[in-house]
């Protein structure tokens, strides 16, 4: 779906995970579609963005200030994307207490923080958006990866808290819920397990019945719409976008 030249004119967004590979494409289709578009990240320096706001999610203060950050650059806030996320493979057993802590604090707490900030900003404007970028293996359990499914869940579940508590201020909060995407995330997984990442991700696609795995704008598109009036009656919703294909 091509978005219209204006179809976010006027729209003040906070982009997290600006940098990455989902992130990069939103921001890219939030600039052609008209937004104005504060991004976060650790380093933001080369992104195409009216604001640049770099940080460690890890950080606590960084987290808590963003939505204030943005709504102050930009003189207002209407989106909010929690792109941001790490994963960690491996069972429990398997898993480092670094591993728990940075998991937590990217894929929970930051998102947590955000959104705590943003909301009363959204809703003492009249109202606004947020969507948080959780995935498939947080509703159902993939295997091997115990630390980035329990996270991810987390995430689903205070979106769909957050979606109830809110609607009634006019912030509708949503989750996309991607399976895998041709994303550094996942090549990167397969180059430290010493698997060629093109081929990989080209055998990857065979296991999709859509016949290849998403690329970033198959989710960019998708948290358009949750952003845009189309979705004005979504709240609280978890929108799978897997090409068909179950988590394993
Ligand atoms: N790629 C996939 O297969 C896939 C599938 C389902 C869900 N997702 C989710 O999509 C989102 C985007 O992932 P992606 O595939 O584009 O990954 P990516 O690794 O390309 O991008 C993630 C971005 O988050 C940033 N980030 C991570 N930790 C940070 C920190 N402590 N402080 C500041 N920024 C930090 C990174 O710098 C990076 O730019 C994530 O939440 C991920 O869990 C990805």
């Amino acid at each position: 779906m091509a978005q219209g030249a204006n179809e976010f004119a006027g729209c003040r967004a906070l982009v997290t995970g600006a940098a990455g590979g989902i992130g990069s494409a939103l921001v890219a289709a939030l600039n052609s579609a008209g937004a104005k578009v504060a991004a976060a990240d650790r380093d933001t320096a080369a992104i195409d963005a009216a604001v640049r706001l770099s940080g460690d999610l890890c950080d606590p203060d960084y987290c808590d200030g963003l939505a204030a950050a943005a709504h102050d650059a930009l003189g207002g806030l209407d989106l909010v994307v929690n792109n941001a996320g790490i994963i960690s493979r491996g069972p429990v057993t398997e898993t480092t207490d670094s591993d728990l802590a940075r998991s937590l604090a990217v894929n929970v707490e930051a998102p947590f923080r955000v959104c705590r900030a943003a909301i009363p900003l959204m809703a003492g404007a009249g109202g606004g958006c947020i969507v948080n970028v959780a995935s498939c293996w947080g509703l159902r359990p993939g295997p091997d990866h115990a630390l980035y499914c329990s996270t991810k869940a987390a995430l689903a579940s205070l979106t769909q808290c957050m979606g109830r508590d809110h609607a009634h201020q006019g912030v509708r909060v949503n989750a996309v819920c991607p399976n895998e995407v041709d994303t550094p995330m996942l090549r990167s997984g397969f180059a430290t397990r010493g698997f060629d990442p093109a081929t990989a991700v080209e055998a990857l696609g065979e296991t999709v019945p859509l016949g290849r795995i998403a690329s970033p704008d198959d989710i960019v598109d998708v948290i358009l719409f949750l952003a845009s009036d189309a979705a004005r009656y979504l709240c609280g919703s978890l929108v799978e976008v897997n090409g068909g294909k179950p988590v394993a």
